[in-house]
């Protein structure tokens, strides 16, 4: 398929990884757009919701060491969905080097424009700089104990994360309890955990991973005493798989010794 690409589009902090893109990755990323004349798109919604703040670096600040040379090509976008727990005020930004986005994009702004009544409220959050600072910091350090209870709580139940330092999710490797090392696998174990164990965690493969077995799970949106709930199930699921793969174990060995045993019996018979 003949295809001319007008753009790289990222999202850092990354969704569904829950991690920052590292300043060389973004560096390379920048080179790659400005080498073969194409535009990039920068998605930081998350970036409010790092849990360990000198980790995250915007493209901006990419842009601003390299004195703005080819910034015409970059485009930030934001909203309120994440950072501030605001998805149904449909408020979003776009923060461009180039006039004709900024300008285009004022124009069709009149077609999704935000109710006065929001850009109230907003405007009186927003400028009362007391509460955003509190409400920052609140919410950085509950992520980040809700992150830190999460990969616990995984890694007890012998299930290894890939470590995350931001977002709403963590991104764990369920690839031992897959019966098929394949997309299918991958499937039938999240239709067996949302049937029986009645978690629904995201399949790995609904965001293009290759690897089958991995999976996005949110610790945001529910209670502490939820996600304590559905650590302990996942525990007790796995400890009985184990306890279920010992017991066959133990089936298999007697089964040998009887063997063994039965064999040394027809032996001793055919010698006398
Ligand atoms: C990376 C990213 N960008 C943009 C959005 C869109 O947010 P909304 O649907 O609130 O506009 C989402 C929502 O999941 C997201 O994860």
């Amino acid at each position: 398929m003949k295809m001319k690409v007008r753009g790289v589009l990222i999202t850092n902090p990354s969704n569904p990884l829950g991690a920052t893109i590292q300043r060389e990755t973004l560096e390379e990323i920048f080179d790659f757009i400005t080498s073969k004349n194409i535009h990039l798109v920068s998605d930081e919604i998350y970036s409010g919701s790092v849990f360990s703040s000198t980790e995250f670096i915007s493209i901006a600040e990419v842009l601003n060491a390299r004195n703005y040379k080819g910034a015409k090509r970059v485009h930030i976008v934001y909203n309120l969905s994440k950072d501030l727990g605001l998805p149904g005020f449909r408020v979003g930004t776009i923060y461009s080097y180039n006039d004709k986005v900024v300008t285009t994009a004022r124009r069709m702004s009149s077609f999704t424009l935000v109710s006065s009544q929001t850009q109230n409220l907003l405007a009186s959050m927003l400028s009362d700089n007391e509460f955003t600072e509190n409400y920052i910091r609140t919410n950085r350090e509950r992520l980040r104990r809700r992150y830190e209870m999460t990969i616990e709580g995984l890694r007890r139940a012998g299930i290894e994360c890939l470590k995350g330092n931001a977002g709403l999710f963590c991104w764990m490797n369920l690839s031992p309890f897959l019966d098929k090392n394949t997309r299918e696998g991958e499937l039938a174990l999240w239709n067996t955990m949302v049937h029986e164990v009645k978690l629904n965690i995201s399949p790995g493969s609904s965001s293009h991973c290759s690897e089958p077995g991995w999976f996005r799970m949110f610790f945001a949106n529910m209670s502490e005493q939820t996600l304590e709930g559905a650590m302990k199930k996942m525990r007790e699921d796995e400890e009985e798989e184990r306890a279920e793969g010992e017991e066959e174990e133990d089936d298999h060995r007697a089964m040998k010794k009887k063997m063994r045993g039965q064999r040394r019996e027809e032996d001793e018979r055919a010698e006398a």
